[in-house]
């Protein structure tokens, strides 16, 4: 096992009913200012409950974070704050919005004189931002207990990543009835972002961590069982929202990486697609994922034919053959959960691949994967290989 730090001081509310305890959650002297994303959590009823629940606090509502969240729409919650005096955030949203208010609790106060300099260097420059909390209404990213975000800078075509130790979210309230009304795309999406989070931790190359290899073999298993259920369901069923809802944020947490090589190549080439063709984030994971793993099945192999045993039961066969199969398996999952798995399927052809390689080498993007191998001509490969 390689050395690690493991700290994760996001308190987690879990349950229904647990939009109240913000009344608790929330220091007793705050100035609020809510962020949410389109209409959702108004049409919801989600925002009155946070409304009722903050009481006599001083608040106020930031509308508009779209999906994908933009940093122009970021810096005009930025002004919001520092003209209202707001010293506490709540993000209640997806990943959009949270990972929006990470972003925006870390730029109130940057001392450079470009914020988008953090995302430049991926949050290192970061020195402290606003405490801020979220109830989290879509389960896929982890975003409610890690310190990650991503904001895309429309004028710049960039899509980037961040993170720090001061944006980890003080709390999150997860209710699974907040779920309900998600459309089916959108609960397809978070089972195959989780699924792929769990993936670009796992599926490596061995170091003999065997509780973190079961963890997320656990989390693989459970999204594979109850993902085909949540769609087909006619009403939601609590319990499979709930099993969603902690297995999405044990999938990108900290626990299951800890300690073991990671990937990210697979989430680096699809932040590229959605910057320059606005595909879901989940699909663009469904396009890069199984091509990345067939071009890269000789370093990764004993995890493959792990991940093949123990993930699929695949047992027989010779271990080509077996790679093969839990590839293929990986593919129809997706498939199954009604997500296209080719660029062909969103009216992308050849000419796309120049472009996306392009970007990835504007943003540095040139050694990716947990061996760092896969340069813009892996990448190029790969994504010849998705069309
Ligand atoms: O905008 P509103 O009207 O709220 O509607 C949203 C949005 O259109 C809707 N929605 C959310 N909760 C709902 C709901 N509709 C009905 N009922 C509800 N309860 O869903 C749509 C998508 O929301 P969004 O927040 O964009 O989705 P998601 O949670 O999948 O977040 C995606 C973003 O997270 C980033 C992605 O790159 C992308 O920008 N990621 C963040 C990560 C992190 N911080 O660790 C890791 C991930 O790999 C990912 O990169
Ligand atoms: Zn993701």
């Amino acid at each position: 096992m390689l050395n690690f730090d493991f700290h994760n001081p996001t308190h987690i509310a879990f349950g229904q009913g647990r939009i109240a305890d913000l009344a608790k959650l929330v220091p007793a002297t705050a100035k609020v200012l809510i962020l949410v994303g389109g209409a959702s959590a108004e049409k919801t009823g989600t925002l009155a409950e946070v409304r009722a629940a903050l009481g006599d606090r001083q608040h106020a509502t930031f509308n508009g974070i779209e999906p994908n969240p933009s940093f122009e729409t970021s810096m005009r919650a930025v002004v919001q704050i520092r003209e209202g005096g707001f010293d506490f955030l709540l993000a209640v949203g997806g990943g959009s919005v949270i990972d929006a208010v990470k972003f925006i609790a870390a730029a109130v106060n940057f001392e450079g004189s470009d914020p988008w300099a953090i995302l430049e260097k991926g949050g290192r420059n970061i020195t402290g931002a606003l405490p801020f909390g979220t109830v989290l209404t879509l389960p896929a990213t982890g975003s409610e207990m890690n310190n990650g975000g991503v904001i895309t800078h429309r004028a710049k075509g960039a899509k980037l990543a961040f993170g720090s130790k001061h944006t980890y979210p003080v709390f999150s309230v997860l209710d699974p009835t907040k779920t309900y009304t998600l459309p089916t795309q959108q609960l397809a999406n978070g089972v195959v972002d989780a699924f792929v989070h769990t993936v670009e931790q796992y599926l490596t190359y061995p170091v003999n961590a065997p509780v973190q290899d079961r963890f997320a073999e656990g989390i693989l298993q459970t999204l594979i069982e109850i993902g085909p259920r949540l769609l087909a369901a006619p009403e939601p069923v609590y319990d499979d929202r709930a099993n969603l809802m902690w297995a999405a944020t044990m999938a990108l947490n900290g626990l299951i990486g800890a300690g073991v090589p990671q990937d990210w190549a697979t989430h680096m080439i699809g932040h590229e697609l959605t910057a320059l063709h606005g595909i879901d984030h989940a699909r663009t994971l469904a396009i890069v994922l199984p091509a990345l793993l067939n071009e890269r099945r000789v370093p990764k192999r004993d995890k493959l034919l792990q991940y093949g045993e123990r993930v699929w039961g695949i047992t027989t066969g010779t271990h080509d053959e077996r790679i093969t199969a839990a590839i293929e398996r990986t593919r129809d999952f997706f498939e199954s959960m009604g997500i296209r798995t080719r660029l062909s399927g969103y009216g992308l052809g050849a000419d796309a691949v120049d472009t996306v390689v392009a970007q990835l080498e504007a943003h540095g993007m040139v050694k990716l994967g947990e061996q760092r191998e896969i340069t813009p001509a892996v990448s190029r490969r790969i994504l010849e290989a998705a069309l």
